[in-house]
């Protein structure tokens, strides 16, 4: 038996059965490809408009989803462990510092739920200073040890914080940031940087948040000399 999917496109990710659909690094990003030209294929087939639901049920979806299988990873620690090897691969052939960032922000923002605000806060002297991000408008540079990006760094260690608002000095961004995760960068012993990750809903972030996010931290601390 088919079951009906549901293809729609928003913010220029094609979405199926409501799960984006996003592959990265360079094995995988030549996969996606792949992917968007074929449910482009559907698409014309269908005369879809990509602004609009589609709802397919025949055994052309089936043959389709045959040759281009999508097996999305559904719970939380399967999404971060098919994205630590594409992270991976992602920056191991790119030297510059920022566009790695920026694409690890971006990776992290559209593969995993709820992350509202992704960032790094690069640390000079005795303030974080603004990074590469993906969200809305963010401070520019927090004073260590102040807010959660600087609690962090004083403390050389995750912090996560279920509610913003019942934390003491949390600077805040936007009113739409609820929970938040700061994850120091440590390079020969000293914190360099952090990721400062918010998310739009209470109680988002947890220990597998925590475990996998320090290993991208492990990885972006590779990529400073
Ligand atoms: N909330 C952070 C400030 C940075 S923004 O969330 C992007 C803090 O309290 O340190």
């Amino acid at each position: 038996m088919v079951q009906p999917i549901k293809i729609s496109k928003s913010n220029n990710f094609f979405q199926i059965n409501n799960e984006y659909v996003t592959f990265w690094g360079n094995e995988i990003v030549a996969k996606r490809i792949k992917i968007i030209s074929e449910i482009q294929a559907l698409i014309t087939k269908f005369n879809f408009d990509t602004d609009e639901v589609i709802e397919i049920s025949d055994d052309d979806t089936f043959s389709f989803f045959d040759q281009v299988y999508l097996k999305l990873p559904h719970s939380k620690a399967e999404r971060y462990e098919s994205l630590i090897p594409q992270i991976k691969s992602l920056v191991s052939d790119e030297p510059d510092l920022i566009a790695n960032l920026a694409n690890i922000c971006a990776v992290l923002k559209y593969t995993m739920d709820g992350f509202f605000w992704v960032g790094f806060y690069l640390k000079q002297e005795n303030t974080l200073v603004l990074g590469p991000f993906q969200g809305p408008l963010a401070c520019t540079r927090i004073q260590i040890p102040k807010g959660v990006c600087g609690k962090a760094v004083a403390e050389k260690r995750t912090i996560i914080v279920d509610d913003v608002n019942q934390f003491p000095g949390h600077i805040a961004c936007s009113t739409d940031s609820k929970s938040e995760i700061v994850i120091p960068v440590i390079k020969d012993n000293d914190v360099i940087a952090v990721l400062d990750i918010d998310s739009d809903s209470y109680s988002n972030f947890d220990d597998t948040d925590k475990k996998y996010l320090e290993q991208v931290c492990d990885i972006v601390s590779e990529l400073f000399n």
